[in-house]
């Protein structure tokens, strides 16, 4: 999939814009603080409804502004589907094809994304929420039903967590009503566990390849990790399982006021020939490791959704040195629309400069226009 264009109005310090693009790489060049990363996130809201860096929309707004809007023309799987996502009176409004979509769920997962950033260390340093996050964003795009599950999980757990936190303050418990919840909840947990196993093998099958061909070791692996001590691959096996932890947590659960257990504590661990990149790792492994998982996402993206999705590399490559850069430019497919950042175009290999679209911003402006 690709985008032809991309329009914005009022968002970050962009007034209007609209910059054509090609189903290649597109380089969006110039000095600091002018708007390329802006231009970036403006790609991934109108992909995903959030933004990769501001966990408040209001931020995206342009200062002393309303709302915002951005728009694109996209070709996906060969045919043409506009989409549009606007901000206004806090709300915000989806459009595909200029139609009123009701539904996030059903917005999301036509435009996808994978995104480079210089931020993304912090999925291998972070807490375990960051990871779980960035999980759910991927699944998200592949699955609607992931997405809408998990959103009914999250529901579940905040009523169940309610029940248990009013028995330990107000002694008021209402057995019956809290067994049918921990039940829905077992089945959406359940749901979850498998996806992400899934997902998580998915990744394992290409991701040594990936890490081997960035910097010549391959034993890179993800671990998918629970707080239940069982690899759970089978959904009614999980029901199974989670019902009998449920049933030997009663009691504590109770004494505690929370839920002990479900796919909110999971956590996925790097391993670096067996030992956890996170605190063996030195920066530069770590780097890898993340564009590796980065390149294998591509990979299955593109097999899941027989698409190819939308690679935007955001300074990737102040970052890395030139063995590195070439090799990932190399890894990357021609075919894959890529749109990259840079500051100084000397960043760049000249025989990927002559095929690509140059778009330079300054100021919220774009002032010079390839293709
Ligand atoms: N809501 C907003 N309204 C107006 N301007 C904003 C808003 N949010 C951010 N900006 C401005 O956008 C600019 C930053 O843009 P951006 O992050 O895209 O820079 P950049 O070109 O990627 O720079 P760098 O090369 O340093 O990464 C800053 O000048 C910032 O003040
Ligand atoms: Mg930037």
């Amino acid at each position: 999939m690709y985008l032809k264009n991309i329009k914005v109005n009022n968002f970050r310090n962009y007034k209007e814009e609209s910059i054509n693009l090609i189903p290649n790489i597109n380089i969006i060049y110039g000095n600091n603080a002018q708007g390329k990363t802006n231009l970036l996130e403006s790609i991934y809201f109108l992909a995903l409804a959030k933004s990769h860096r501001s966990l408040n929309d209001k931020d995206l707004i342009k200062n002393e502004e309303e709302g915002f809007k951005v728009e694109a023309d996209a070709i996906l799987n060969n045919f043409p589907k506009k989409f549009e996502i606007k901000i206004a009176n806090n709300r915000k409004i989806y459009k595909i094809d200029s139609n009123y979509i009701k539904s996030l769920n059903e917005y999301l997962s036509n435009l996808k994304i994978i995104i480079f950033f210089p931020e993304d260390l912090e999925i291998i340093k972070s807490s375990p929420d960051v990871r779980r996050r960035y999980l759910n964003i991927q699944i998200s795009q592949l699955n609607k039903n992931y997405f809408k599950t998990l959103n009914e999980y999250n529901k579940l757990l905040k009523i169940r967590n309610d029940i248990l936190k009013r028995n330990l303050k107000e002694n008021y418990f209402d057995k019956q009503y809290f067994e049918i919840i921990t039940n829905y909840l077992i089945d959406k947990a359940s749901y979850i566990y498998c996806i992400r196993n899934k997902y998580i093998e998915k990744i394992n099958d290409l991701i040594g390849n990936y890490y081997e061909k960035i910097s010549t070791f391959k034993n890179l692996k993800l671990k998918y990790i629970t707080n239940l001590n069982v690899d759970y691959y089978e959904y009614d096996n999980n029901k199974k399982l989670l019902r009998e932890r449920f049933d030997e947590l009663y009691q504590a659960e109770l004494k505690s006021g929370v839920t002990l257990i479900g796919p909110q504590k999971d956590d996925i661990e790097f391993l670096l020939d067996k030992k956890n990149l996170k605190n063996y790792g030195s920066q530069g492994q770590q780097r890898m490791a993340i564009l590796s998982l980065k390149l294998t996402e591509i990979e299955v993206f593109t097999k899941e959704s027989d698409d190819t999705p939308i690679l935007l590399l955001d300074d990737v490559f102040s970052e890395l040195d030139d063995f590195k850069k070439n090799n990932l430019l190399n890894i990357i497919d021609d075919n894959i629309q890529t749109i990259i950042t840079t500051t100084d175009l000397k960043n760049i290999d000249n025989k990927i400069l002559e095929k690509s679209n140059l778009i330079k911003i300054e100021n919220g402006k774009c002032i010079t226009r390839g293709e």
